[in-house]
């Protein structure tokens, strides 16, 4: 079965609920516009928590067939974790999604891949799919060990997980030095390591799970660029940060095809 495409708008610490009720608005009447297709393209965009009930509300309210979700989560359930979110309340909240291990997250609230595996299985077993983010820094690029430390990357965050978890299960390849640069993978680096994530799930598991598996490449992904991107076999989406704040070109990135 082939997999649909995935653009995921995540829009990190940018746009207040208000802004955010503006912006799904606007790529909401221009995908209309375009005549979008949804289920050819699945769009999804990720706000800040403070946004997430606003989102909800606009696409309960106009029955928009955009999804949503949020860019973190708490491995506990309820309690004393100040500051936390549990996938309870996401769940509550119609998310769809749930960003797992960010590389920001990574480096500035110091998650390893092991905390970011039990992440994934918090909110599969919400009912929820985790997009579980990989990718080198700039050394490790440059010494050429790029592959070899993402499969290690995967290998960790998959260890807790079922055959039938990652086949519903997102991963994003976002290498470090792509992110906000505007130093974009060449589609053969995008394909170099999306297509060895999928060999390693066929190896970890079988051969059906890797197929089925979305993966994502993230980092600098522009309506420029995004095309011969997209042409990569093993790539099924994109998952964007800056290029998804502005409607119009989100909406040019979800309907690369045209
Ligand atoms: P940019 O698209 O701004 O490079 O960010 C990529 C990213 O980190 C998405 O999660």
């Amino acid at each position: 079965m082939a997999r649909t495409p995935l653009m995921a708008g995540n829009w990190k610490m940018n746009l207040d609920h208000l802004e955010a009720a503006h912006l799904v608005q606007s790529l909401a009447w221009t995908l209309k516009d375009q005549g979008h297709d949804y289920s050819a393209v699945e769009v999804a965009v990720i706000p800040p928590f403070t946004d997430i009930r606003t989102v909800q509300s606009l696409v309960d309210a106009d029955s928009l067939p955009i999804k949503y979700g949020a860019q973190d989560v708490s491995i506990h359930d309820e309690g004393a974790y100040t500051g936390e979110i549990s996938t309870g309340m996401l769940t509550k909240l119609g998310c769809t999604f749930v960003i797992v291990g960010h590389s920001e997250r990574r480096q500035y609230h110091g998650e390893t891949n092991e905390l970011v595996g039990q992440k994934a299985k918090k909110v599969l077993d919400a009912g929820m799919t985790p997009i579980m983010c990989c990718g080198e820094a700039l050394e490790i690029r440059k010494a050429g060990t790029h592959v070899q430390f993402v499969l290690g990357q995967i290998d960790a965050m998959l260890a807790g997980l079922s055959a039938a978890e990652v086949a519903k299960s997102v991963i994003a390849y976002e290498p470090i030095w792509a992110i906000g640069t505007g130093e974009v993978a060449t589609p053969q680096d995008a394909q170099e390591v999306c297509g060895a994530i999928r060999k390693r799930v066929g190896e970890l598991f079988d051969a059906s799970t890797a197929q089925a598996v979305r993966i994502q490449y993230g980092g600098s992904v522009k309506s420029k660029n995004v095309r011969e991107i997209m042409a990569q076999p093993d790539v099924d989406g994109a998952l964007v940060g800056g290029a998804s704040l502005k409607a119009d070109e989100f909406a040019k990135i979800v309907t690369y095809q045209k």
